[in-house]
């Protein structure tokens, strides 16, 4: 059996202010009205194929997290109690699979996934669960359809016989807008899909390898304590804990990854341009909306969570995303800069 590890530990900021600290949008039901995108990611390892799932997640959001995983699958939930980015997050479930005698394969997987059909990945997971068991790092890749900045760039090598997997060439993770261009243009480049297949023991190897101090540190913060069903590493042991994530520690890096190209019908829900992508549209290409009425206006992303009409009049590309305590109007095309706009929210409140 597969050991799912769910990393639902980030905050969102991309998608302010729908996202927000407190509520981060993998506790919110973003495309459905009834799921958030966290309990999508549960209902679809929920089959004989996987054992009981691992999430980390923030300390903060524990409660949030029992909640919506009450439902699916028996969870352990581990709590950080601060987000170190996705090397250690992966690193401290690695060392609880250990030390509960699960020693097979763990197959990594964010919880802001949008994803159609599951199937496909599920139906290629045998051949992974081999290369995992020879101590390789399975990545999945995606057919790339525009140059986008966000994600991580992986070039295929030579095809490793019966298996669906290639070498990797080379592994770039969020590269800028003229490389990947190039990319694009060049051909033989997939996206990294951000979920991975791999044993504990092979991912642990790497770390210290190529991130000795995170290595380091989560070993000596992997000391669990369980209280109500959470369970906890040493927090003093983690402060120092360095922040990376999988993806420039460890995949830049070794050269025992592999990547098994997917036909996923994928898209992670990082940013209102990919949320966008996924909301229905009138003709002119404004978001439908029982309370967004629009005239002479196009293209317009309109998310409105308030009783509370909007309308626009000759305005084109703007995103206006309307809460219960902050509204954001934006130029679509400024959306990259929404980080720092946060920044200068919370350094005024
Ligand atoms: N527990 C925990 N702790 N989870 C975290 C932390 C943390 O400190 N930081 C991030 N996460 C979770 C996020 O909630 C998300 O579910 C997942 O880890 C991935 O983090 P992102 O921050 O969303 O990564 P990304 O989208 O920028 O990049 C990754 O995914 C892309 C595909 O979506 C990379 O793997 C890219 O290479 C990849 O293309
Ligand atoms: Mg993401």
């Amino acid at each position: 059996l597969i050991t799912p590890v769910i990393l639902a530990g980030g905050i969102g900021s991309r998608l302010w202010p729908l996202s927000r600290q407190a509520m981060p949008k993998q506790f919110l039901p973003l495309l459905n009205e009834n799921t958030s995108l966290l309990q999508s990611t549960l209902a679809r390892v929920s089959n004989e194929l996987f054992d009981n799932a691992i999430l980390v997640c923030n300390e903060q959001h524990r409660f949030i997290a029992a909640e919506q995983a009450e439902s699916s699958i028996p969870t352990a939930l581990l709590l950080e109690p601060k987000g170190k980015n996705t090397a250690p997050a992966i690193a401290l479930a690695a060392h609880y699979a250990l030390q509960n005698g699960i020693t097979g394969p763990l197959l990594v997987m964010p919880a802001d996934h949008h994803i159609k059909n599951f199937d496909v990945l599920t139906a290629k997971l045998p051949e992974a669960v081999k290369l995992a068991a020879q101590g390789k790092l399975v990545t999945f890749s995606i057919t790339p359809t525009e140059p986008h900045t966000g994600y991580g760039y992986i070039k295929q090598g030579a095809a490793i016989a019966g298996t669906g997997c290639y070498d990797v060439a080379q592994f770039k993770e969020k590269p800028d807008l003229d490389t990947a261009n190039r990319y694009l243009a060049q051909g033989g480049y997939s996206w990294n899909s951000g979920m991975f297949l791999f044993t504990s023991a092979a991912y642990l190897k790497e770390l210290e390898r190529f991130a000795p101090k995170i290595a380091t540190s989560v070993a000596a913060a992997a000391q669990f304590t369980k209280d109500l069903g959470f369970t906890r590493p040493s927090n003093s042991a983690l402060e120092h804990c360095p922040s990376d994530s999988i993806d420039y520690a460890i995949l830049e890096r070794s050269n025992n990854v592999v990547v098994m190209p997917v036909d996923l019908k994928w898209s992670d829900v990082g940013s209102f341009s990919s949320l966008d992508a996924l909301t229905k549209k009138d003709e002119n290409g404004n978001s439908l909306n029982a309370n967004y009425m629009a005239q002479k206006s196009t293209n317009n992303l309109v998310i409105n969570e308030a009783e509370h009409t909007i309308a626009t009049l000759g305005v084109s590309n703007l995103a206006i995303i309307h809460t219960h305590d902050a509204t954001l109007i934006a130029n679509q095309n400024e959306l990259d800069s929404l980080p720092l706009l946060l920044k200068k929210i919370a350094t005024t409140q």
